[in-house]
């Protein structure tokens, strides 16, 4: 298949390109950077993304912006307006249960695609172990303290994300399936100490309780799908390969 990867640059992206590849699929990239393989694009400015589309089976979107989701989806969307080609959106578990306005607009990017017309598959996934690492714990590396918020939280590794997304995209336009989550539900507390641990470190782990909507969601297990998910990598066997590279 002739497929396109918005975010190919990104984290998932990184794994998803070369796991397409190795399935034999022509992949091409959208990015705002030029690059091997990249049709450069930019969602927010709309530049660039009608001829990045243009003759693909399958667009693999990717991209993301904090500051609006929605928006650059709906730039994709007016692209594949008229083609067939099959929309595969991944989206995040608790999008509709835990107050953030980043969420919100990926809520509104879902509901966007759904009354689209376009063919398409949505599919929430849970944080990547590698996100909370390095948006989380990584940045307090040098504190005497490791702060996180309460409630629970169910990583997933790339390497269980990215294969299935290849299996998403041979399945074709399936709609809004089921969420996918990695192994463990655990606090934030929890996965925090065996990030110290990862390190040799033993400090303090102070819960802030802070009276901010995302925290109450995610202390109310919004972040989590409520059941052992598909994953099969660990926070722990994340740790380790990171410690080994
Ligand atoms: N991170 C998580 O824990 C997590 C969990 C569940 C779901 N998700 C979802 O999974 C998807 C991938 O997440 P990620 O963490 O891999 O993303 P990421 O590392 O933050 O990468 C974002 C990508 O978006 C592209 N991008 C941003 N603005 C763009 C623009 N204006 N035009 C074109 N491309 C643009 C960037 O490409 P260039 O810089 O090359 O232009 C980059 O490759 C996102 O939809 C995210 O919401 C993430």
């Amino acid at each position: 298949m002739d497929i396109l990867v918005t975010g190919g640059t990104g984290r998932l992206g990184r794994h998803v390109v070369p796991a397409l590849r190795d399935r034999g699929h022509t992949v091409r990239v959208l990015s705002r950077r030029p690059g091997e393989g990249h049709r450069v694009g930019d969602l927010d400015r709309g530049a660039g993304i009608a001829a990045a589309v243009a003759g693909v089976d399958t667009v693999v979107h990717l991209a993301s912006t904090s500051k609006d989701d929605a928006r650059q989806t709906r730039a994709l969307l007016d692209a594949l307006e008229g083609s067939r080609a099959h929309l595969l959106y991944v989206s995040i578990v608790g999008v509709d249960r835990v107050p953030l306005g980043y969420y919100r607009s990926k809520l509104a990017a879902e509901e966007a695609i759904g009354a689209s017309g376009v063919p398409h598959t949505i599919i929430r996934v849970t944080q990547f172990h590698d996100f909370v690492v390095s948006m989380f714990l990584a940045p307090q590396r040098h504190l005497p303290v490791t702060c996180v918020i309460p409630g629970t939280a169910q990583p997933i590794d790339l390497r269980d994300v990215a294969p299935r997304i290849v299996e998403l995209v041979e399945a074709g336009p399936s709609g809004r399936v089921d969420d996918l989550a990695g192994p463990e539900i655990r606090t934030l507390a929890e996965f925090a100490a065996e990030w110290q641990r990862s390190l040799g470190k033993r400090r303090p782990i102070w819960t802030l309780r802070l009276p901010i909507g995302f925290v109450k969601g995610a202390a109310a297990g919004g972040l989590t799908t409520g059941r052992p998910g598909a994953g099969r990598i660990t926070f722990a066997e994340f740790l380790a390969a990171e410690a080994e590279r």
